[in-house]
């Protein structure tokens, strides 16, 4: 009989994420050059009266006018927290806290500036060394990503992003020196961060400017199909080069409900899902899912394939299914619901729901039910590697700051968490979205703070950088310790 579990593994990896664009700042020092990242202007939301205003695409209007005059902009994630400074203090208090693992990425430009070289900048390289060096020292094992949300922004200027093919091999060389390197040092990697987002931002997860191209939708799967085969290739070279490692993809899950128990609602709830599972259904099986060719045809897109394409992505299928999970959506059936695919396709608000500040609906059941059909589908190893509440805090004068808002919603989610795995889930671990404040992806504010740990930084990047521990740090430090028994 099958046995079942009544709580986390022993070997559960409890801990906290991030990303390279979003912490490490120091945007033009040890040789990094200039990726998409540090072309994401703040465009005050409160400014517009709507907080939850994502300002990261940008045009090739906005490029042209913040190259020429960078001065006369701001851009948040060229300071980050300065990770690249004070990762020896940041790692430290991830030990603090008992961190067994700490998501980060790797700035694909601090490697290959604009990724075009023949060879790699061992200053770049040199730095995550140290950083891997310094998660050792503490038993903490690192997770890498090694595309979130960025790139050299010569291959967006030359190549237009992923919509060209000729960032596969590039990427390529890139996955390549990356396993060559850090063989030993890291064994956990996650190729692309949620692909399925390129849905939303062509500019983030793919360096594509949406203005120039004809159809943006046929321009995010002619991307995504770049991307899958760049991935493939990836997790082919680790096999040779650092066989012990094991590499997953990643999506944004954001559990679809229907809108009413009308059949035709519930139809829309199952193909919001399949524009979402698409992703991990390629990577994990390695072949194109059947409805997204019916999907295609309907839609009129047509990829540029060759020959052999199959062959690669059949190839290159990964270990484990790794996903963020903030929210659940409701979506209801319109003839012209298919036309508006994406994960963040029109919200219909959920009565049961409360929001959080930035109106993301908060739904730990939500996650069990995600768990669970990610498994049953699967049948792989999960790992759940963003999770979290964007919120305003007030540090007191006392320098305290009493966040029990978002001890509240780990808490619940973590409660839903351990029922998956009761219910008979295979989960890795849990690594927290920004376990230290940092830059907004969506509007590039400091003031969403996410983490454990406090940066006393404001939105235009004044503050003295100090790190204090909210109430959540030592609350989590107890959730480690008693491995999700105390809660
Ligand atoms: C995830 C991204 O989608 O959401 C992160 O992988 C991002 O990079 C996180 O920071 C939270 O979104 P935001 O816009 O609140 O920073």
């Amino acid at each position: 009989m099958t046995k079942v579990t009544d709580g986390f593994s022993k070997d559960f990896l409890w801990g906290g994420a991030t990303a390279a664009n979003q912490i490490e700042g120091a945007y033009n020092l040890g040789g990094k050059g200039l990726s998409t990242s540090d072309f994401a202007a703040f465009k005050d939301p409160y400014a517009t009266g709507k907080v939850n205003n994502f300002t990261f695409d940008v045009t090739s209007e906005e490029l042209a006018k913040y190259s020429e005059r960078p001065e006369d902009y701001l851009f948040p994630k060229r300071w980050g927290i300065d990770f690249y400074h004070r990762y020896k203090e940041d790692i430290a208090l991830f030990a603090e806290m008992g961190f067994k693992v700490f998501r980060l990425s790797i700035s694909w430009a601090r490697i290959f500036p604009t990724g075009l070289e023949d060879r790699p900048n061992e200053e770049g390289l040199a730095f995550y060394d140290k950083v891997f060096d310094e998660c050792e020292k503490y038993g903490i094992e690192p997770l890498v990503t090694m595309s979130h949300y960025e790139m050299p922004i010569e291959l967006t200027k030359r190549y237009n992003g992923w919509v060209s093919r000729e960032l596969v091999a590039l990427f390529e060389k890139y996955a390549r020196v990356l396993f060559d390197r850090y063989k030993g040092k890291v064994k956990y990697w996650i190729t692309f961060n949620e692909m399925n987002m390129n849905l939303n931002s062509l500019y983030t997860g793919a360096g594509v400017l949406a203005d120039k191209v004809e159809n943006s939708l046929q321009a995010a799967y002619q991307a995504s199909h770049h991307q899958f085969l760049a991935s493939a290739l990836a997790v082919k070279a680790a096999r040779e080069i650092s066989p012990d490692a094991k590499i997953g993809c990643m999506i944004n899950q954001i559990e679809s409900y229907a809108k009413t128990t009308k059949p035709e609602d519930q139809l829309q709830a199952v193909k919001a899902e399949q524009l979402n599972m698409f992703y991990p259904d390629v990577k994990v099986r390695g072949s194109y899912p059947s409805y997204m060719v019916r999907y295609f045809n309907e839609q009129g897109i047509q990829l540029n394939t060759l020959e052999g394409d199959d062959v690669i992505l059949a190839e290159g299928t990964v270990d484990y299914v790794a996903f963020s999970y903030y929210m659940s959506h409701v979506t209801e059936y319109r003839p012209d619901a298919m036309k508006l695919a994406g994960t963040f396709d029109s919200p219909i608000k959920n009565e049961y729901l409360e929001l959080s500040e930035w109106d993301w609906p908060i739904d730990p059941v939500g996650l069990r039910i995600s768990l669970n059909k990610l498994y049953d589908r699967y049948q792989v190893p999960l790992f759940l590697v963003e999770n979290g509440l964007g919120a305003k805090d007030v540090l007191t004068e006392d320098k305290k700051i009493h966040d029990e808002y978002r001890i509240d919603y780990i808490r619940k989610h973590i409660i839903e968490m351990k029922e998956a795995v009761k219910d008979g889930v295979e989960l890795m671990g849990y690594t927290t979205w920004g376990c230290i404040d940092l830059i907004s992806c969506g509007t590039s504010q400091m003031s969403k703070r996410y983490g454990f740990i406090y940066v006393d930084q404001d939105d235009k990047g004044n503050g003295t950088l100090e790190r204090i521990r909210k109430d959540s740090f030592y609350w989590y430090k107890d959730v480690i310790s008693t491995n999700g028994e105390k809660l």
